[in-house]
């Protein structure tokens, strides 16, 4: 039974930013006992002794709490209020950091895994970096594409460029969208430094702290944190083998009260689950963001690198009441080390995103653009990106049959994602990936454990498998050495 704990703006920067909490909490033991493990910072402002302290009021579904039953029983109970007292000097000392009036910012698990992955010094096989291989990133001939760029467009390519970027850019992009279903044009494109700095521009013009984020559990790690860092309280939905479960989603957004002012979806071959959103989930997803009146903001790296089946529409082409921000990069299938990605919405948000961006980089770098540019000029990107889907589909399927012959029998199980660079691999209950992280490091192999990708969510016996970056061969190595870290955890 859960009561959903409401926080007065001073103490939720203590709870990673969320003006609401979900408690699972039969009575008020369990729920201080909870606050003080999963929320340390905010037990340390509010707790004394394990009770709740003189220097906060709460309040049960309206009743002080100083009056409530002797048991502490909160069946039936639907909200527990805190506020700072009003007397007595507001709430507790804040800890030495908050002191310095500094609140919590959050990062990425990923990125920190993929640094750890980096400073090995013995060889090891990584399936942890969700980038394209080498021979990928050699495929594109960056030294000619740079050297012509700079030798015919001198100076002017190392300008300060437009903020909404370069025009032919901008119309390369609507176009590349047009073909696959979202009838766009130039004026509904914004080129950023990447996805993930259109993930941001988009919780900066739409979201404001308190508000709520629906995602997707296992969700992006990095997106789930740009919402926190915005003060977004962040609801995690299950994802099965149709995406994100929307029936759950709405059972979830009216069991916690919760406003979501946008749903985030990684549609095709999430990161980090590989799972696609069927078209039923996307219409539906569509129809209960309507009802909420939120926004959907679609973030699609790898639709591109479909291996088998049919393309699905992207969201926004969908046709519904709600606005839609799709976002797209070239970081998976060109160069992600040149930080171009791109947002499509309408030209009133892509004006919105446009002002932000100018107090952040004034315009995505010029060169990288105009690189970018030069590619698509030359013509056969088509073919490119066929060959990627080559490289990887063969990739997957030697990483798929390694799977089955080394973890034959031993309970650890994966799914099968039609495109991408990731499966969701399963571990028996009671083998924490991250320990088997550091055993897989002693024997040479790497990935992401599952905690990476939620907040309140436990993921901690699944691991993302990305197929990326080793070669077939690495790719069997690697394998079998997961295997013997295995061995020595499970
Ligand atoms: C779902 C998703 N969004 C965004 C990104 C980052 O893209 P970019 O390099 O364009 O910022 C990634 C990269 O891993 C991703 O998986």
């Amino acid at each position: 039974m859960s009561v959903i704990v409401r926080l007065a703006t001073p103490l939720r920067a203590a709870a990673g930013g969320n003006a609401t909490l979900s408690i699972d909490a039969p009575d008020l033991a369990t729920l201080t006992r909870e606050i003080a493990d999963r929320y340390p910072e905010l037990a340390a402002r509010v707790l004394r002794d394990g009770e709740f302290g003189r220097f906060v009021n709460v309040f049960i579904d309206g009743e002080d709490v100083r009056f409530f039953s002797a048991d502490g029983d909160l069946s039936g109970k639907r909200t527990v209020e805190i506020l700072p007292a009003m007397s007595g000097g507001a709430v507790a000392p804040l800890p030495e950091q908050s002191a310095r009036r500094e609140h919590e910012v959050f990062g990425s698990f990923i990125d920190e895994t993929i640094g750890i992955v980096a400073r090995q010094t013995r060889d090891t096989v990584s399936f942890a970096v969700g980038s394209p291989s080498r021979e990928a990133l050699e495929l594109v001939g960056a030294d000619d594409l740079t050297a012509t760029v700079l030798q015919r467009e001198g100076a002017s390519a190392l300008g300060y460029g437009i903020t909404e970027g370069e025009p032919e850019l901008r119309a390369v992009v609507a176009a590349g969208a047009s073909a696959r279903g979202l009838e766009t044009d130039a004026s509904e494109v914004l080129i950023s430094a990447g996805a993930l700095q259109a993930i941001d521009l988009a919780c900066r013009v739409y979201l404001r702290p308190g508000d709520a984020v629906v995602v997707e559990s296992p969700g992006f790690a990095n997106a789930l944190s740009a919402f926190r860092n915005h003060g977004a309280t962040v609801l995690e939905v299950p994802v099965d083998g149709e995406g994100l479960d929307v029936g759950e989603a709405s059972r979830l957004i009216r069991r916690s009260g919760a406003r979501p002012r946008m749903f985030f979806v990684v549609p095709n071959f999430q990161n980090p689950s590989g799972e696609t959103l069927s078209l039923a989930r996307r219409e539906s997803l569509l129809a209960l963001a309507a009802s909420h009146d939120a926004i959907v903001v679609e973030d699609d790296p790898y639709g591109l690198l479909r291996y088998r089946g049919a393309d699905l529409p992207p969201l926004a082409s969908l046709g519904s009441r709600v606005d839609v921000v799709s976002i797209g990069t070239f970081s998976k299938t060109f160069l992600p080390g040149l930080r171009v990605g791109w947002a499509i919405a309408a030209t009133d948000t892509i004006r919105r995103m446009t002002k932000v961006k100018q107090t952040m980089d004034s315009s995505t770098g010029t060169l990288a653009q105009r690189i970018v540019l030069e590619f698509h000029r030359r013509g056969g990107v088509e073919a490119h990106v066929g060959r990627l889907r080559e490289l990887y589909r063969h990739k997957q399927e030697r990483a798929r049959t390694a799977l089955a012959r080394e973890f034959a029998g031993t309970g650890v199980t994966w799914n099968d994602p039609d495109g991408g660079f990731y499966f969701w691999v399963r571990l028996p209950r009671g083998v924490d990936a991250r320990k088997l992280l550091d055993v897989a490091l002693e024997e040479g192999v790497a990935f992401v454990p599952g905690q990476a990708f939620a907040i309140d969510r436990d993921h901690s016996n699944a691991l993302r498998f990305s197929i990326s970056a080793p070669s077939p061969e690495r790719i069997d190595e690697g394998v079998r050495r997961l295997r013997r870290a295995f061995d020595r955890v499970a």
